[in-house]
């Protein structure tokens, strides 16, 4: 039996910044800084799994050629937070000559998990190498990291990738690993994935290894619930059935072991899709917002997402009372 499985993300990781989709303004301006074979400090941002990383690697492979390890680092922010990594090992980087290369490149992803003393230490380590030492830093938000350093760096926003380049991808993997997907089962990747390449390939891996890909193995491997089921329940609490909508919320917590957290952003996106007005989404959300915040304060997610079912199926009730009222008044 073959017990080495390779992980999709890395095998199809881009090679080259061509392979990178999704993306074309950054990939345009990336390619100009490779045919000229110099970058100056680059400062890569956006949500998870839009190709920072992968992008950072291509670009080094493009201006270095065979022998880009020996100019190229990759350290993770997160992993050492402190002001300490800064002053040793990423300076002790920085000052050692590169090795026949006019510089070397210093990949520091989630930069913006350093605290704000070691981004100022960091500040001045780019600075005072920059003749031999290029960062790319790598960050989720750009207003995490501090002011003089984003005035140091070109800066490239990464979007979500699109539903069509991530489909088109999609289906070069499909072909690739001869593994059947249906039409329901890519839209599904493209609703779970809500933009993330990574989140995509791994649960399309997931489900690939279960056999055909369809839908439902999507969604249950992804401990996501299928937006109809969510719809369902805003329906019918809004119609004043809380028991019924309390039965709904158990079993989508148990048959997909979804968090509070889980339904309650699920919930957000299908109030968002929804064809409610925009004052009844407003109202929905405002309170959706309370509830999130008090999971994050540790409140206990079953009790809370009922008190949310019970909110909505008053509304409903009364809604419903109102409208009767009108009604008799008409007749
Ligand atoms: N734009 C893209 N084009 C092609 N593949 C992509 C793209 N974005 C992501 N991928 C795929 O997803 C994997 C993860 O992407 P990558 O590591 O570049 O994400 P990231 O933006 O650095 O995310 P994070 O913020 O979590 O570090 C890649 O190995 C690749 O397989
Ligand atoms: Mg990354």
């Amino acid at each position: 039996m073959d017990f080495e499985v390779e992980i999709w993300v890395e095998k199809y990781r881009p090679r080259t910044l061509k392979e990178v989709v999704g993306q074309d303004e950054v990939i345009r301006r990336l390619i100009s800084y490779a045919e000229r074979k110099n970058v100056p400090h680059l400062l890569f941002a956006g949500p998870p799994g839009t190709g920072k990383t992968a992008s950072a690697i291509a670009l080094v492979k493009d201006i270095f050629g065979e022998d880009w390890r020996n100019n190229f680092i990759e350290m993770n922010a997160s992993d050492e937070r402190g002001i300490d990594v800064v002053r040793h090992k990423i300076k002790e980087f920085a000052r050692t000559a590169p090795i026949n290369a006019p510089f070397k490149i210093i990949f520091l992803d989630e930069a913006d998990a350093l605290t704000p003393d070691a981004q100022a230490a960091l500040r001045r380590t780019m600075e005072r190498y920059s003749k031999i030492c290029r960062f790319i830093l790598s960050c989720n938000y750009v207003s995490k990291i501090i002011e003089p350093i984003q005035s140091r760096c070109a800066v490239f926003k990464f979007r979500p990738v699109s539903d069509e380049a991530m489909k088109e991808r999609l289906i070069q993997i499909c072909q690739m690993e001869k593994v059947r997907i249906s039409e329901d089962g890519l839209n599904a990747l493209i609703y779970v994935s809500g933009g993330d390449f990574r989140k995509a390939i791994n649960a399309l891996q997931g489900a690939a290894s279960l056999g055909e890909v369809n839908a439902d193995s999507i969604f249950q491997i992804t401990a996501t619930a299928q937006p109809e089921e969510l719809e369902e329940l805003l329906d019918t609490s809004l119609d004043g059935d809380f028991i019924g909508a309390r039965k709904k919320l158990d079993s989508l917590m148990i048959d997909y072991g979804m968090s509070g957290e889980d339904v309650i952003f699920q919930m957000f996106r299908q109030i968002i899709a929804s064809g409610f007005d925009e004052k009844l989404k407003a109202h929905l959300i405002e309170r959706l917002g309370e509830i999130d915040f008090r999971l994050t304060e540790g409140a206990h997610d079953r009790l809370q997402l009922s008190s949310y079912l019970a909110y909505l199926s008053l509304l409903g009730q009364k809604k419903k009372k109102v409208s009767q009222q009108a009604q008799s008044k008409q007749s």
